[in-house]
């Protein structure tokens, strides 16, 4: 048995051949037209069945989420909404679903909201839904390898269990082989991890940026692609604990050029995905208009997924210094009505997010990098401006999700290097490779991270980021 395809058949012409098919039954209307889908396209093949050909034993087995095989003419279609259907000669049920056990998963034929769905990720993939955002994170994802490979970079494959905390946040999964109920103790009652597989400490990587450096320095341009965990309780449409990122890091290469290549980075996949896949787009965009239609028309969107998608591409992004970003929010009225509420901040704190969108969807009106964050908010590694109080960081904010990329330029000098990990309380000792890199033929560089589900939800207009991972880790759901 080979594979088919319903995208390949669908694009052929009417020919006099017979061709089999196999897929899942998405609708059996009038014991005639079968609705089969295989998760190649979003649009089902029609299957014309002459009942009084078949046997009822067989038909009766054709129902909604049944895998079956066709074998027949493929022909000009009759009806509309599509151009050709298959005329069924032979039919055959490979795989049976009881009906009234469908009745009570989602794959029964009605509309369940994204919240039942979740309940069930082993199988929304088969709904027009998931099967549209998932074929577009695939083609994204294809789209991020093409764009770095033909550009020149390297894809480094970073380790995804690290003994150092590349973020500092202490935010990370411990990985350990030790029996945690009863784990061996040193003698003053602390874990020996010392008998750990790894004999040390050892945690799932939050970052694979520290590595993706060190790689940098000897193949120049480099990125990763990769799932990376954080045990952040933050349970928000934006958080995931297991997400996937991407990130690129440069030799001689300033905050400037970090900012043009995440600019351009971004275009070149939205563009991808507006010409690669379309007819998921339109799919997911007329959602969304539903979706809308049921809010009050002051929170309805401006524009139309696709719209939006084009409005990104046609726009610079609008490049802001924190500082002027502050001055803003200041001079911001406080509007109580809607979500921006609390818009007053003080030079040093660090953005919330409503901030974050008030400035992309209020005030700019388009996607904006913000650069230059006081150092006490960010990382030990990014590089000290010559003012000793900002940094050379830059944040991607994009509307409706907020921050999609973080990056900067790494800090190249050795010995302001190693007096920040100091003041920040940062291991040297176990860091003396990342220092090391300062020491021999050390050089201007920089990089950044590109949340690849928040990426996603933009693309698809996902509102919750639970709905554009397969099987979404949050605190307290690791089902699946
Ligand atoms: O801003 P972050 O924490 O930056 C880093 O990890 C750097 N080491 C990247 C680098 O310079 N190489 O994370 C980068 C991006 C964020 O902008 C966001 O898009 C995404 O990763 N991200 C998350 N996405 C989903 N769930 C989470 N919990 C995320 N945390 C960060
Ligand atoms: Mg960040």
């Amino acid at each position: 048995m080979k594979h088919t395809e319903i995208i390949k058949i669908l694009q052929t012409e009417p020919t006099l051949h017979e061709i089999t098919v196999r897929g899942w039954v998405r609708s059996f209307r009038s014991n005639r037209f079968i609705a089969l889908n295989d998760g190649s396209t979003l649009h089902n093949l029609q299957c014309v069945v002459d009942f009084e050909n078949f046997e009822e034993e067989v038909l009766k087995k054709v129902t909604t989420g049944a895998a079956i095989e066709v074998t027949g003419l493929l022909v000009e279609s009759q009806g509309a909404g599509q151009a050709v259907e298959v005329q069924v000669n032979k039919l055959a049920v490979l795989g049976e679903a009881d009906p009234e056990e469908v009745k009570l998963t989602i794959l029964s034929p009605k509309r369940h909201t994204l919240e039942k769905l979740r309940e069930q990720a082993h199988l929304r993939v088969r709904t027009n839904t998931f099967g549209a955002v998932m074929r577009l994170r695939s083609k994204l994802a294809f789209a991020i390898h093409e764009y770095f490979q033909v550009n020149g970079f390297y894809y480094m494959h970073s380790p995804i269990i690290t003994g150092s905390d590349a973020e500092g946040a202490g935010e990370m999964f411990r990985v350990s082989s030790l029996d945690s109920k009863n784990p061996p103790l040193k003698e003053d009652g602390t874990v020996d991890f010392k008998q750990d597989f790894f004999e040390k400490e050892t945690n799932l990587t939050v970052s694979g940026q520290l590595e993706a450096e060190t790689y940098a320095m000897g193949l120049g341009k480099v990125y990763t692609f990769g799932p990376t965990f954080r045990a952040e309780n933050s349970n928000t449409s934006r958080h995931l604990a297991e997400f996937w990122m991407i990130e690129p890091e440069v030799a001689f290469c300033d905050l400037d050029g970090n900012m043009d290549l995440a600019e351009d980075f971004i275009k070149y996949v939205i563009k991808y995905a507006l010409e690669n896949c379309a007819d998921d787009l339109e799919f997911l965009e007329n959602r969304l208009l539903q979706e809308e239609k049921t809010k009050p028309q002051a929170e309805r969107s401006e524009m139309a997924l696709r719209e939006k998608l084009n409005f990104v591409l046609e726009n610079n992004f609008k490049r802001v210094s924190y500082t002027e970003a502050i001055e803003i929010l200041k001079r911001s009225k406080p509007n109580k009505k809607k979500k921006f509420k609390y818009l007053i901040e003080e030079w040093g704190a660090d953005l919330q997010s409503e901030h974050e969108r008030f400035l992309v969807e209020k005030h700019f009106k388009c996607p904006v990098i913000l650069f230059d964050y006081p150092a006490s908010i960010k990382s030990f590694y990014m590089r000290l401006n010559d003012d000793g109080k900002t940094v050379r960081a830059m944040d991607v904010l994009f509307p409706g999700i907020g921050e999609i990329v973080g990056g900067s330029q790494r800090e190249e000098r050795y010995d302001v290097l190693k007096q920040k990990m100091e003041v920040m309380g940062i291991p040297q000792d176990e860091l003396y490779w990342y220092l090391d890199l300062r020491k021999f033929g050390t050089a201007v560089h920089s990089g950044f991270g590109l949340g690849f589900e928040r990426l996603v939800q933009f693309v698809t207009g996902m509102g919750n980021i639970r709905d554009v991972i397969p099987y979404p880790r949050t605190p307290g759901n690791a089902e699946f």
